[in-house]
């Protein structure tokens, strides 16, 4: 099957249904992307303010987003979600912002994957950059991760982040090269090449580099961290809200991010702050499914306070 190189937005009508979205009121989309979610919110006569960290996403949600900034019906702004708190102060200094729900629909957009240019991409040409960075003023690609980890800290990180059984034998290859060639690390070719020599070929659908890629991804925009900082800050901006019957969505696409929201939705709803509209995360319909495949490893997890 072959995979659309256009963003589309997954669990879309289970997004806008948790959200209940109200009309007049702000919701936060923290993660644009090419605004899919964003998009549907407004349709529901809500308000956007819209993060992300990746100035093209944000160029282009300019140009594509034209009528709904100039009518002040959406906000965006380049920042980290860790930030938001400062991002809504700010804003709420010159506006009245009734908080009604944030979503944080985490990971990559498809255009960050299948950019050769950007460095996600497994189909590397040979020119092309070990970069994954999704915020442009990062200081450290993963090709310089890969020079400065040590084996042992290389491992960590593809056994931690990725779920790489081969995790050792990777870093060790990539150590030795290293110690030859340390420049050709720069350029995604020589890590595909060093992959697929530990783990062979293609085996299914999944490339040999797949866990790989992700765990180096997952390093250098600090993934973790920003959700772990994120989460806590989102759920204080909501309780100090004053609309009513405000929601809290995060959309996972691995087990690292799920465990966190998951972790914290839990603490809030056994506190008694919040009430957990998801006993189980919600998973992409069959259907979605057929017209996006990338959906597929998608959970909803929605909170109500
Ligand atoms: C899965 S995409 C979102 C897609 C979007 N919901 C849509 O429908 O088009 C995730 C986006 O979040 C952005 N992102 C990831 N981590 C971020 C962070 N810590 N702060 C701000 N944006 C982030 C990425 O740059 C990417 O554009």
């Amino acid at each position: 099957m072959s995979l659309s190189k256009k963003h589309q937005p997954v669990l879309l009508e289970e997004t806008v249904n948790y959200l209940a979205v109200k009309k007049g009121h702000y919701y936060l989309d923290a993660t644009f992307g090419r605004g899919g979610h964003s998009q549907a919110i407004l349709e529901q006569g809500g308000l956007v303010i819209a993060l992300d960290f990746d100035q093209e996403a944000i160029e282009v949600g300019q140009e594509n987003f034209k009528e709904a900034i100039a009518h002040n019906k959406l906000t965006l702004v380049k920042e980290n979600f860790k930030n938001l708190e400062a991002v809504i102060n700010n804003l709420a200094k010159t506006q009245d912002i009734n908080l009604a729900g944030i979503l944080f629909d985490f990971g990559t957009s498809t255009e960050q994957l299948t950019s050769s240019k950007r460095g996600f991409s497994f189909n590397a040409q040979d020119n092309d950059i070990l970069d994954m960075r999704m915020d442009q003023d990062l200081g450290v690609k993963a090709g310089d991760l890969l020079i400065v980890l040590s084996e042992k800290q290389l491992t960590q990180v593809l056994a931690e982040y990725g779920g790489e059984r081969q995790a050792r034998q990777i870093a060790k290859a990539v150590g030795k090269v290293k110690r030859d060639q340390p420049d050709s690390l720069h350029y995604s070719k020589t890590l595909m090449q060093i992959v697929e020599r530990v783990k062979g070929g293609r085996l299914g659908k999944l490339h040999p580099a797949t866990k790989t890629l992700q765990a180096l991804r997952i390093a250098v925009n600090d993934e973790l961290n920003n959700i772990e900082l994120a989460l806590p800050t989102a759920f204080e901006l909501l309780q100090k809200s004053d609309a009513i019957d405000k929601r809290l969505l995060c959309i996972a696409f691995h087990e690292g991010e799920d465990r966190l929201v998951k972790r914290f939705f839990k603490k809030t709803a056994d506190q008694n702050l919040a009430k957990l509209l998801t006993k189980k995360a919600i998973t992409a319909s069959e259907e979605e499914l057929k017209n996006n495949p990338r959906a597929r490893s998608a959970k909803l997890r929605a909170l109500a306070i």
